[in-house]
């Protein structure tokens, strides 16, 4: 029995981490602690419910906020700790320009946008989150931390025409500072029986992926929770892709048509 608490939780990934765990049975999963920066609709919904899931305000960019969602969700806990800490919300900008026109001569470096935002979201966020959660991880059974990043973070793949095509560079940098700091973290307690994971959770057809995605929330969630779930700390300190079946080849990925087959899913650890 675990239980979870997912940052970002108002749509795309997250919500569909919530709507995933919703699904299993108590006996697997305990408490869905949904942090959002309010309590949209869908989240609504489900807390009338499901007992299980309960709505956490949370900005991840404000200590005070983060401090007070910390202070509430251990007073539900009631003297036990919280097994997963899913650090998921961020921003990204596209350069909306360049990506309809790829030619334009423009010089996304020097005009970068969102860069400061970015880093409050995407590295620091997830900084104040794991800081004040960690205590409570630490009690839990499962101990896993788990940083959403993107294969847009990894810089041994930015000269990648899947990657470079995309004119996104404060988000492609922030999901490389956010592996830094998902090492980091694993190096220092991996002997305190912690996992600490740069996962990334596919193409997904959200507000950030768009409707050009390959995959819906629910197989990016489900496979994400695969990796998430697997005993032990084989994951400490990896960048694993999500596994999805149909996706696991290069033919079978190109199959699917689009931007099908630049993008497999075969739960590999993509390199830095
Ligand atoms: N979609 C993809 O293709 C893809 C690919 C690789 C990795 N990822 C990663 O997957 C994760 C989820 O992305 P997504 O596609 O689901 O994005 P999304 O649909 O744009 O949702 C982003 C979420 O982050 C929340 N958020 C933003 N700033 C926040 C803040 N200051 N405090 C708390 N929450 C905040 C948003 O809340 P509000 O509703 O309040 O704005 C929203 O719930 C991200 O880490 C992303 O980098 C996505």
């Amino acid at each position: 029995m675990a239980s979870f608490l997912i940052t970002g939780a108002s749509r795309g990934l997250g919500l569909a981490f919530v709507k995933e765990l919703a699904s299993r049975k108590s006996s697997e999963v305990s408490n869905i602690f949904a942090g959002a920066r309010s309590n949209v609709p869908a989240l609504q919904e489900h807390s009338k419910t499901d007992p299980r899931v309960q709505f956490v305000k949370l900005d991840v960019t404000n200590p005070d906020s983060v401090k007070e969602a910390a202070a509430q969700v251990e007073k539900k806990l009631e003297g036990k700790g919280l097994d997963v800490l899913i650090n998921n919300a961020a921003v990204c900008h596209y350069d909306m320009q360049k990506m309809s026109n790829p030619t334009l001569e423009k010089d996304i470096m020097r005009e970068m946008t969102g860069l400061e935002e970015e880093f409050q979201v995407n590295v620091l966020g997830v900084q104040y989150t794991t800081r004040e959660f960690l205590p409570l991880v630490e009690k839990s059974e499962l101990k896993k931390v788990v940083n959403i990043t993107s294969t847009f973070g990894s810089i041994s793949s930015a000269s990648d025409p899947a990657i470079a095509w995309s004119p996104c560079p404060a988000y492609k940098i922030t999901k490389a500072a956010l592996n830094a700091l998902t090492v980091q973290y694993a190096l220092e307690y991996q002997n305190k029986g912690f996992s600490f994971i740069a996962l990334c959770p596919g193409w997904l057809k959200t507000d950030l992926g768009s409707q050009m995605a390959d995959l819906t929330t629910e197989e990016g969630a489900k496979a994400s929770l695969d990796i998430i779930l697997t005993p032990g700390q084989v994951y400490n300190g990896k960048f694993p892709m999500i596994k999805v079946k149909g996706w696991e080849t290069q033919e079978e990925a190109a199959s699917h048509g689009g931007y099908a087959g630049k993008n497999v899913y075969d739960g590999r650890n993509i390199p830095w």
